[in-house]
């Protein structure tokens, strides 16, 4: 595994996720799950956060205890679907800033265009995690990320549920600075572009719509 990409295989991530496929699995327990999962990709993606140390009197002593060093982390969903992940992500880290980068498809061109746009201003002193459950062609991602560099970010990681070889290997290309973390790599796209094996629609299982 190259460090570009860091497949999450956790047994409690993979039995959650196996759950999550199934079709039958109903929009209530979908959501909780994905909420569960964002906890543990919580937990990997901010493994190596820089640390600094902090003087705190125990009841006993005075001591020099580690807490996270800098100016920390912004969150930013991609929606819609991004929002899933991000709870899961707030409920770990409730103090970090959060942003939203909207993105539709142009139905000519095929490209991602722009709708919304709503990041903290300082994301160029910050870890900036980029949360979205399926990265399948890349497109969309590769632009949000694209959209957070040019919005000054300097430190992207880039979070999801899912991936495709195709989309790995878009982002790579595009941002080769830029790691991507996943619960699993599926095997391939189909020609509408959905993740194979997958899970579907993952803003439509969450959000009950279709
Ligand atoms: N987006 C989804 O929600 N599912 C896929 O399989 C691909 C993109």
């Amino acid at each position: 595994m190259s460090d570009h990409l860091t497949v999450v295989n956790h047994p409690l991530v993979q039995h959650k996720l196996s759950l999550m496929r199934d079709k039958t699995t109903p929009t209530a327990l979908f959501r909780q799950l994905l909420r569960e999962i964002s906890h543990l990709l919580a937990y990997e993606v901010t493994r190596d956060l820089p640390m600094t140390t902090h003087s705190v009197d125990t009841p006993l002593v005075e001591m020099q205890a580690p807490v996270l060093a800098g100016h920390k982390l912004a969150l930013v969903s991609v929606l819609r679907a991004g929002n899933g992940l991000l709870d899961g992500m707030l409920d770990l880290i409730p103090s970090a800033r959060v942003g939203f980068v909207g993105l539709y498809r142009d139905e000519a061109t095929l490209e991602p265009v722009e709708y919304y746009f709503k990041v903290p201003a300082d994301l160029d002193k910050r870890v900036v995690i980029a949360v979205d459950p399926m990265l399948a062609t890349g497109n969309s991602s590769v632009a949000a990320i694209q959209r957070l560099k040019d919005a000054g970010a300097k430190d992207v990681r880039f979070l999801c549920l899912l991936a495709a070889p195709e989309g790995v290997a878009r982002m790579r290309e595009a941002h080769p600075d830029v790691p991507v973390t996943t619960a699993a790599l599926d095997e391939r796209l189909n020609k509408k572009g959905y993740i194979v094996p997958g899970l579907g629609d993952a803003g439509d299982r969450m959000f009950g719509t279709k």
